[in-house]
C-alpha cells in the first residue's frame, strides 16, 4: 500500500484499559476518550485486556504455544493509526497488566504512530508516576506521544452511577485526548516514509 492509499484509510483508534478491575475507572475514562476520537469520525475500538486471555511475556523467541488472544491482541493493535493507553497509579507507576501486554507487542504495532496517555488514581497527587513512566514506554517503541494527556485524581469520587465524568472541565480533557489524536492523524502520515527505513535502533 502506497502513502496515498494510507491517506485514504479511515481513521482507526484503539483504546487499551490497564486495569482489570470490574468497574474501573481507568476503563470508563477510555472509553470516553474514545468518544472524542469518534467526534472527528474516527472508528473507535475499547481494548479492554479482560476480555484477552495472554500469557507473561518471556522473552523468548518460540510462539507457537502463544494463546491466540496474543495474536488477536496484536493484530487489532497493529490495524490503528493511533493508540490511547490508559492506566491506574500503581504505586507510583503503571499497572503490571498494562506492562505485560506492552511487551507481547513491539514496534510492529507502536512504530510511527500517536500514542495518548490517561491515568487515575485513588489518591490526591494523580497518575503523573505513571503517566510519565509510559511517556518513556512511548519513546523506545518509536510512538510519537501526544503532549496532551489528562489525569484522574481520586477517580472513586469523579464518576456519576452512568459512568460519565461529574466535571465537565475534567471530561473534557479526558475526551481531548481522543479529539487531539484523531484531529493530529495528518503527523502519522508524515511519517511513513521516515519509519520504513532500515537500521532506527532504540
Ligand atoms: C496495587 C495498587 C497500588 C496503588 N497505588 C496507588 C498509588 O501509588 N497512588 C494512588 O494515588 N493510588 C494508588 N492506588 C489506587 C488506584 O490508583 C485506584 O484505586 C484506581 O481507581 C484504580 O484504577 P481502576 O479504578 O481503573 O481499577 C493503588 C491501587 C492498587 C490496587
Amino acid at each position: 500500500m502506497n502513502t496515498a492509499d494510507k491517506e485514504h484509510q479511515p481513521c482507526k483508534i484503539v483504546g487499551i484499559s490497564g486495569s482489570l478491575r470490574s468497574g474501573s475507572y481507568t476503563t470508563l475514562a477510555v472509553r470516553l476518550a474514545l468518544k472524542g476520537a469518534e467526534e472527528l469520525e474516527c472508528q473507535a475500538k475499547l481494548i479492554d485486556l479482560r476480555d484477552y486471555q495472554l500469557l507473561f511475556c518471556d522473552g523468548k523467541d518460540d510462539e507457537s504455544q502463544f494463546p491466540k488472544d496474543v495474536f488477536r491482541l496484536r493484530e487489532e493493535v497493529k490495524q490503528a493509526h493511533g493508540i490511547i493507553l490508559g492506566t491506574p497509579e500503581y504505586h507510583g507507576g503503571y499497572s503490571g497488566v498494562l506492562k505485560n501486554a506492552l511487551d507481547l507487542m513491539g514496534f510492529e504495532e507502536f512504530e510511527g504512530k500517536m500514542l495518548g496517555l490517561l491515568g487515575v488514581s485513588g489518591g490526591a497527587m494523580g497518575a503523573f508516576g505513571a503517566m510519565n513512566s509510559l511517556r518513556e514506554v512511548g519513546r523506545a517503541l518509536h510512538a510519537w506521544v501526544l503532549p496532551e494527556q489528562a489525569s484522574i485524581p481520586q477517580a472513586w469520587q469523579e464518576f456519576d452511577d452512568a459512568g460519565n465524568l461529574k466535571n465537565p472541565k475534567l471530561d473534557e480533557r479526558v475526551r481531548q485526548v481522543g479529539f487531539t489524536m484523531a484531529d493530529s492523524r495528518a503527523l502519522f502520515r508524515c511519517s511513513v516514509n521516515i519509519l520504513s527505513r532500515d537500521g532506527f535502533f532504540w
